[in-house]
C-alpha cells in the first residue's frame, strides 16, 4: 500500500479538489512520548512495531499559514526565514504536499512559525506535519474527524499521528495493512501538576535520521526483540500511573522506557548514539537529584537534548539545578 492509496480512500471524491480557500492557518502542538515508537513494520506508511504514548506539550509547537499563490513554484519560509527548496526540509514538506494536490494545481507560500528548535530531537516533525493537515483540512473544507487527520499526519512522520491532541495521546499500532486502525487518541486523563522541562543540550540538526536510525536498529540490535516486551510493561504502567497521579511511576517508567530504546541503539551495528558528553552529565545529574530526594527524571528522543519531567511542587529546585531550561505545563491552557 502506498501513502497516496491511504490519501485517496480518506478523501474519496475530495480527492485532489481544489482548495476553497485562498489561505488557512492552524496550529499543531508538539508531543514528547513517555513510551516511545522506535521501529517501523511498514515504512511506506509509518506503520509502528509497537505501540507509544505521549503527552503534547500545550503551546510549543507550530503555526502553519498556506495561502495558494500564482507562482510556478512553492515558497516556504520558517520562522520568517526563507527556506531554499533544494532543502531537505523543503523536499520533504512538499512531497507530503503533493500527496494531496494534483500536478497542476497551485502551488502555496507555506510560512511556518515554530517555536521550538527544528531538528534538536524536540519532535518537530511531529507537530510539522500534524499542523500541515490541519491547515489542509481548513484550506480544503475537508473537515475530516480528529482520527482521519492522525492517519493522514502518520504518513508525514510516525509521531506526528499523536500531534493532533492535547494532553496524552495513546498511538495504538494496529494490525490492517493500510494502516486504517493505527492512529492516535486522546486519553482523556488531565494532570496539571506535570511539568516538563526542556533542557536543550545542542540545537544543531541531528546526523542520523529517526528513520534510518530506527531502520538500522531494527535489523541489527539483538536487544530490539526485547522492545515489544519492554514497550507494552511500560504502556500498562504508564496508564495506571496517568490514571491514579502516581508520579514516581510515570517518571520512572518515561525513564527506563526511553534508555532501553536507547540501549537498543547502542546494540545497533553500526552503532548508534545521539548523546554528547553534557547529556550523560546531565543524566548523573538527575540521578544524584534523586538519590538527594528530589523528584525528577528525564526522557530523551532522537537527539542529544533531555526533556526533564517534574511536578509544579518542585519547580523552584529543578530550575535551581538546572538554570537554562525552558519549563513547559502541558494542562495549562495558557
Ligand atoms: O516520528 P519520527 O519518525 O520523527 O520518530 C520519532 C521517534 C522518537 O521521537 C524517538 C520517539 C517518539 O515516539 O516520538
Amino acid at each position: 500500500v502506498k501513502k497516496i492509496d491511504v490519501v485517496r480512500k480518506i478523501l474519496a471524491d475530495r480527492f485532489q479538489q481544489s482548495p476553497v480557500y485562498q489561505t488557512a492557518e492552524a496550529f499543531a502542538p508538539t508531543n514528547i512520548a513517555l513510551c516511545k515508537y522506535w521501529g517501523k513494520r511498514d515504512t511506506e506508511l509509518n506503520l509502528p512495531l509497537t505501540s507509544s504514548l505521549s503527552v503534547s506539550l500545550a503551546h510549543k509547537g507550530a503555526l502553519t499559514r498556506l495561502t495558494v499563490n500564482d507562482l510556478a513554484c512553492d515558497v516556504i519560509s520558517l520562522n520568517n526565514q526563507k527556506i531554499k527548496l533544494s532543502d531537505i526540509f523543503s523536499q520533504k514538506l512538499i512531497e507530503f504536499l503533493n500527496l494531496f494536490r494534483a500536478e497542476t494545481a497551485p502551488k502555496f507560500n507555506i510560512n511556518i512559525d515554530s517555536n521550538i528548535p527544528i531538528a534538536a530531537g524536540l519532535a518537530s516533525s511531529a507537530c510539522g506535519f500534524a499542523v500541515l493537515v490541519r491547515v489542509l483540512d481548513k484550506l480544503y473544507d475537508w473537515q475530516l474527524s480528529l482520527t482521519q487527520q492522525s492517519i493522514l499526519a502518520r504518513l508525514g512522520s510516525g509521531s506526528a499521528c499523536r500531534s493532533l491532541w492535547d494532553g496524552f495521546v495513546e498511538w495504538e499500532m494496529g494490525v490492517a495493512s493500510d494502516g486504517m486502525d493505527s492512529h492516535g487518541q486522546a486519553l482523556p486523563a488531565k494532570w496539571p501538576e506535570l511539568s516538563v522541562g526542556l533542557h536543550v543540550i545542542a540545537a544543531t540538526p541531528k546526523k542520523l535520521s529517526s528513520r534510518l536510525a530506527m531502520q538500522q536498529t531494527v535489523l541489527t540490535s539483538q536487544l530490539y526483540q526485547a522492545w515489544p516486551q519492554q514497550v507494552k510493561m511500560d504502556l500498562a504502567n504508564l496508564k495506571t500511573a496517568i490514571s491514579e497521579k502516581d508520579f514516581l511511576t510515570l517518571g520512572k517508567t518515561a525513564e527506563n522506557n526511553a534508555l532501553a530504546m536507547h540501549a537498543t541503539m547502542l546494540s545497533a551495528w553500526p552503532p548508534i548514539q545521539y548523546s554528547l558528553p553534557e547529556t550523560h552529565a546531565s543524566m548523573d545529574k538527575v540521578w544524584q537529584l534523586r538519590r538527594e530526594g528530589l523528584n525528577v527524571f528525564f526522557t530523551q528522543d532522537a537527539g542529544p537534548n533531555l526533556k526533564l519531567l517534574f511536578l509544579a511542587q518542585d519547580l523552584k529546585a529543578v530550575t535551581e539545578q538546572f538554570s537554562n531550561i525552558e519549563v513547559v505545563m502541558p494542562f495549562d491552557s495558557k
